[in-house]
């Protein structure tokens, strides 16, 4: 039999780390029963200011409980991408969620998020194979597949996610309604540092001099953007022009798109999406762009 809830499961006053998944299920209906609505933010931790912009939104929903999770997914890591080396820093991620006044962090074990056996994933479509999916086959299947999961055992009314990782950000809001997920997903703006660099986990790994290059990426996009009114040919040979000045920066991509990265329209509301390598780190980024319109009328 299980053990019945306790108010050490849920203190309103402190955040609680919560690791098994089944009873983390139960405080959250017990929760929901008792009328509060509960916002899931999803982390793989070493949280930095785009994870707390992200709790800030979460929290001004009304009646809100926030829950974090912070799990390195496996499944979502290319056998020769960083999961070993991924930042882990737990009591200082839960620090700053204490800070933040999150409700609850959950933080399960890969063994009870893959239990031995466990084969079902969620296919993300044709959308998985472009951008990041070229260079990364499965990425998108692993995300979707933890993110359904956590959907499941959160429950919850409002899933915030960042628009720093884009094409992430629409694949879900697909899953969402192609799978028929009860929720909300939210996406919040990219959180960047004093000169444009977005915020990102793999920050950590730039070299002072890396750093230095690694802003190319975000000054390639606000140039693009900047000559926007001129049309798709304007914005994309800008941004090039950015990034052929850095050669330290390794290009994989420079893409304009429709906002849900189907093809670009001639005019209105696009995405630039961009993504490189700086010695070993591999860095993404993207920008709304307005195509053809908002002309400024000279006199
Ligand atoms: P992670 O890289 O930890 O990012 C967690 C969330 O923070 C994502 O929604 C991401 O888009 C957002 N985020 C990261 N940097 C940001 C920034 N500079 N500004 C705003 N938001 C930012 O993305 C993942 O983890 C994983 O794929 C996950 C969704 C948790 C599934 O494992």
């Amino acid at each position: 039999m299980t053990k019945p809830l306790t108010k050490d499961d849920y203190r309103p006053d402190d955040v609680t780390v919560h690791r098994d998944p089944v009873r983390l299920n139960r405080v959250i209906r017990a929760l929901r029963n008792a009328g509060r609505n509960v916002a899931l933010v999803p982390t793989m931790g070493a949280l930095h200011a785009g994870h707390r912009q992200l709790i800030r939104e979460a929290q001004v929903m009304q009646n809100t409980v926030v829950v974090v999770s912070i799990f390195v997914n496996p499944l979502q890591f290319g056998p020769n991408e960083d999961l070993a080396k991924y930042p882990r820093q737990f009591e200082s991620d839960v620090d700053i969620c204490r800070q933040e006044r999150v409700g609850i962090v959950f933080a399960p074990s890969a063994e009870d998020m893959y239990p031995k056996g466990a084969q079902v994933t969620v296919h993300p479509g044709p959308l998985g194979d472009e951008l990041e999916g070229v260079v990364r086959p499965g990425h998108f299947a692993g995300v979707l597949t933890v993110v359904s999961k956590l959907f499941n055992i959160v429950q919850p009314t409002y899933a915030v996610f960042g628009q720093k990782d884009y094409q992430q950000l629409q694949l879900i809001h697909r899953m969402a309604r192609d799978l028929n997920f009860p929720l909300d997903v939210v996406g919040v703006p990219t959180v960047r540092e004093y000169d444009g660099l977005a915020l990102s986990s793999r920050n950590a790994y730039l070299s002072p001099e890396e750093r230095h290059h690694a802003v190319t990426l975000s000054a390639a996009l606000t140039a693009g953007a900047y000559v926007s009114s001129q049309g798709a040919d304007a914005v994309l040979k800008a941004a090039h022009d950015v990034l052929a000045q850095t050669p330290e920066v390794e290009v994989d991509y420079l893409e304009l798109r429709g906002v849900d990265l189907g093809p670009a329209p001639e005019n209105g509301d696009a995405r630039l999406l961009v993504a490189a390598r700086v010695g070993a780190t591999r860095l993404i980024d993207n920008i709304a762009v307005l195509l053809g319109e908002g002309d400024e009328q000279g006199e």
